[in-house]
């Protein structure tokens, strides 16, 4: 019986991905930027099992049998029609990030379900083929496969749609956990929204290929204060675009709001930190390592912190069979 184990991380986008211009192959309509955490990783064993009729995915402890069991099961499918393989999986998944609450939680599910999955069923693919992979299972997993810095290029095929590392100055993120409960309406559903309902969409997307040109830019210059004001511009036009939908959709909670505005006050006292949010109520603090005590001093008590810094690469870690 075949089986390996694979850990990745999570990643926050500085320039988001926000839209598909094709959902079957989760190609997104903009590139999109990030840094791969190195906090709250997800470990992930994949077994090959002749005798079973169907996968089975045991999430934290628990056996599912809903939509993210059919999830994985479709993503498996994928993997077998590449390996020519019809045999049926068990996986297990330890998950150490708050789950769909807007942490990233399903980069790094499926960033570590495409390394494990390629090694239990004989594949021998490269980081690019993994981004490749892993985007099928959840675009933004794309960038997880990759350490630190990450673009993923928008792509127009499945051969062209990848991530791969970019250089980036050195830098922090501090991670404040608002809300741990599940999103009530899911990035999927929220996207497919978005690009049938909102009259906003067009301007995101061209506005968005831009922002990813200049965060490019200041990531090869170093230029942090350029990075990070793309970045809270970026992730405010992202929820602004979210927001105009019909029926409209909030992930932005008061706190969430509070705490951007306390980041502009940080700003406003000299301290280099700026505010992203994904689809969710936490927001993710940008800023160089030595304000990271600034910036949890300022938002001590708003909610539950984590500092995070530029994280490794999806690993395997043990294979056997
Ligand atoms: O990969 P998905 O389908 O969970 O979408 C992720 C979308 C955002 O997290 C909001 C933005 C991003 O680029 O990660």
């Amino acid at each position: 019986m075949s089986t390996a184990t694979a850990i990745a991380h999570p990643n926050i986008a500085l320039v988001k991905y926000w839209g598909k211009r094709d959902s079957t192959l989760n190609l997104p309509a903009t590139g999109s930027l990030s840094m791969t955490l190195d906090i709250f990783p997800t470990t992930t064993t994949v077994s090959l099992d002749e005798d079973a009729a169907g996968d089975i995915l045991v999430f934290n402890g628990d056996e599912r049998a809903d939509g993210p069991a059919e999830r994985v099961t479709r993503f498996l499918d994928i993997v077998r029609e590449l390996s020519g393989s019809a045999v049926a999986a068990r996986v297990e998944t330890v998950n150490t990030v708050p789950s769909a609450a807007g942490l990233a939680s399903s980069a790094s599910g499926f960033a570590a379900l495409a390394v494990a999955a390629a090694h239990a069923y004989g594949l021998d693919l490269d980081a690019r083929a993994l981004s490749r992979l892993a985007r099928r299972g959840s675009g933004s997993a794309s960038r997880s496969i990759i350490p630190g810095f990450a673009i993923w290029h928008a792509g127009d095929s499945d051969e062209t749609s990848f991530a791969e590392a970019v250089d980036a100055p050195d830098l922090a993120m501090v991670v404040a956990m608002v809300e741990k409960r599940e999103k009530p309406v899911s990035s999927r559903e929220a996207m497919r929204r978005t690009v049938l309902t909102s009259p906003f969409y067009p301007a995101w997307v061209s506005s968005t290929a831009e922002s990813l040109d200049a965060a490019a830019e200041a990531c090869r210059a170093g230029d942090v204060e350029r990075l990070g004001r793309i970045t809270e511009v970026n992730a405010l036009r992202m929820h602004a675009l979210i927001q105009s939908c019909d029926p409209p959709i909030r992930y932005l909670s008061p706190v969430s709001v509070e705490i951007f505005d306390r980041v502009a006050a940080l700003r406003d006292a000299g301290i280099g930190a700026w505010a992203t949010a994904d689809a969710g109520p936490n927001v993710v603090v940008l800023t160089r390592p030595e304000s990271v005590t600034a910036v949890t001093n300022a938002l001590e008590g708003i909610a539950e912190l984590a500092v995070a810094r530029p994280g490794p690469a999806a690993a395997l870690v043990t294979r056997a069979g």
